[in-house]
């Protein structure tokens, strides 16, 4: 297996989001408008609640897979496909917007840490106007390897033998949050042919020999695998990867579409409420 060198480094920007949250975003930002198919990664992370207090009231998506993985906290969901959930720690949800969703995603605490990692999957051509989809897994539910110096948790691909609880037939997406103790090795195929990451987001790794800081995206070169090494603190990081779905890109904040002529008739039903087939959930009176 040839490991894959860090081809770039993308330190996460601090922005402010929703109703004014602060996260760190890496995919999605000048140095790296998107890694196909990845469209956008957001790192939240604070023990302060005036940086996450005010949430993420109703807004819309078309075209893509959002994908949330909290490690700490307590966020509520809400959708036009009548979904309620409740994101707690170590827990997952995939939405997928397709043709359109309306949601809110707003904090249940008012004081402690909140964590985790949104990241927006792209849908290939032929997906992006068809039905939407919600399905939200509890810590419990994610498969979890620990071995003497490492723990996987296994939220989409498969690792050691166990699948996880995402499977994106169009993208074929890995997704595995490591720990390692200080100084142990990973290692981890992924195919040459797809595109990847590591954020490391405790501690500190070397990627194939390179320093991969925390806070900041290293995307995955040429070769055949992974192969990280943690510093004297020990590390945890996630790695992502998934296979290009070379088709154009064109985005308009939460609308990701082929052409333009699609993201200005996602913006002109979004106005005339068509994005959704089902009214706003959050219509007067609810
Ligand atoms: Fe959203």
């Amino acid at each position: 297996m040839t490991p894959r060198p860090i081809r770039q480094l993308v330190p996460a920007l601090e922005i402010s989001e929703g109703a004014g949250v602060t996260v760190h975003r890496s995919i999605g930002t000048p140095a790296l408008k998107n890694l196909d198919p990845f469209l956008m990664l957001d790192h939240f992370g604070s023990d302060n609640p005036d940086e996450y207090i005010a949430g993420f009231p109703e807004h819309p998506h078309r075209g893509f897979i959002t994908f949330t993985y909290m490690l700490d906290g307590h966020m509520e969901h809400r959708d036009s496909l009548g979904n309620r959930g409740d994101l707690k720690a170590g827990g997952a949800q995939w939405m997928k917007a397709a043709r359109g969703v309306l949601h809110s995603e707003m904090p249940q605490q008012s004081e402690g840490r909140m964590r985790g990692f949104q990241l927006w999957i792209n849908l290939p051509a032929a997906e992006k106007m068809s039905d939407p989809a919600y399905q939200e897994f509890a810590a419990a539910a994610i498969p979890e390897v620990v071995e003497a110096h490492t723990r996987v948790r296994v939220l989409a691909g498969s690792y050691a033998g166990r699948e996880g609880v995402i499977d994106d037939p169009a993208t074929s997406v890995l997704y595995l949050d490591v720990t390692l103790a200080a100084g142990a090795r990973f290692r981890q195929a992924v195919p040459a042919a797809h595109q990847g990451f590591v954020y490391v987001f405790e501690g500190d790794a070397a990627l194939a020999g390179q320093p991969a800081p925390r806070h900041a995206l290293a995307v995955l070169g040429a070769g055949e695998g992974v192969e990280i090494e943690a510093g004297r603190e020990g590390a945890r990081f996630i790695l992502v990867a998934g296979r290009p779905l070379g088709e154009p890109i064109v985005q308009h904040g939460p609308f990701v579409m082929n052409t333009r002529a699609e993201i200005e008739q996602a913006i002109a039903d979004y106005r005339a409420g068509r994005l959704t087939l089902a009214p706003s959930p959050f219509a007067k009176g609810d």
